[in-house]
């Protein structure tokens, strides 16, 4: 079953029709360059939406601007029908937008699991987690629901083997399942994948498949995948949109994608 077979797969009621995210002519400008040109999306809850596109396109600007690093220069953002377009980024994290980066973000000097568990350190309201986890054997017994959450979630990537080693010792392919996992801890509603694939081997890369159609199965869970890896991003996506010079060249399912005559001059023959 392909996720857009998943989707249709829904029982009825579930709410899989509304917008969570509608991007309202976003433009970001760097001094003279226009990274997103007035970019329009309307993605529905448990979407799993591919961008693709040439280099410098815009694709990791726009993820910057969704997940609130960079604030638009023009348009609108609007999470679960709210303006959050001046949000921050950690406000949006702590609502249900997490994201992976390009070049992955671990904590080298931290283990497996601790670097797992810090996307939810702030769920404790301050109190420390991860300072309880490190020393305070006391306050150990408050972090275990967490902690269950934390090796469900490292076993779910594989990750297993490695749990109590440090994060600077693995190579790449688990880093980067290992940046993943830190994303999808706290269950988030929408989830930007900025270039999972890149660095992985072909089991990992499968693994990653499997574990992604899994949560947009089980979850209303929306998704929004820059990818290079062309199989890849057209075997999950039910809908893929193509960015060239920072705005929207095409939009559709991965089959009409596929065969858009401007996709293929401008990307996809390359
Ligand atoms: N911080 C920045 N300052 C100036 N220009 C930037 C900055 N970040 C990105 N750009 C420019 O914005 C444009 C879009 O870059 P972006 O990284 O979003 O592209 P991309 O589609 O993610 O490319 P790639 O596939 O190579 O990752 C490029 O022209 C890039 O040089
Ligand atoms: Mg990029």
């Amino acid at each position: 079953m392909n996720l857009a077979q998943a989707a249709q797969a829904r029982p009825p009621g579930d709410p899989g029709g509304e917008n969570v995210l509608r991007l309202a002519d976003v433009t970001v400008r760097f001094g003279g360059i226009t990274a997103v040109d007035a970019v329009t999306l309307d993605v529905p809850g448990g979407q799993v939406v591919g961008l693709i596109g040439p280099n410098g396109a815009g694709k990791t600007t726009l993820l910057d601007s969704v997940s609130g690093l960079r604030t638009p220069t023009e348009g609108r953002i609007v999470l679960d029908g709210a303006d959050v377009t001046a949000r921050t980024a950690s406000w949006l994290s702590r609502h249900g937008i997490r994201r992976t980066f390009q070049r992955h973000q671990a904590f080298g000097w931290l283990t497996v699991r601790q670097n797992v568990l810090v996307p939810l350190e702030w769920r404790t309201r301050g109190r420390g987690l991860l300072g309880d986890l490190l020393g305070l054997p006391h306050r150990r017994r408050e972090t275990e629901a967490l902690l269950q959450r934390v090796d469900e979630v490292v076993e779910l990537c594989g990750l297993s083997d490695v749990r109590d080693v440090s994060a600077a010792t693995l190579p790449i392919g688990r880093l980067r399942l290992l940046e993943f996992a830190r994303a999808i801890v706290d269950s988030p509603r929408l989830l930007l994948l900025d270039e999972p694939t890149s660095g992985l081997g072909q089991r990992e890369t499968e693994l990653l498949r499997e574990v992604l159609l899994g949560l947009v199965r089980r979850h209303e869970l929306t998704v929004i995948l820059v990818e290079h890896d062309v199989d890849f991003v057209m075997g999950l996506a039910d809908r893929v949109v193509c960015l060239v010079q920072g705005a929207v060249l095409a939009d559709g399912t991965p089959a009409e994608i596929r065969r858009n005559p401007e996709v293929i001059a401008a990307y996809l023959g390359n």
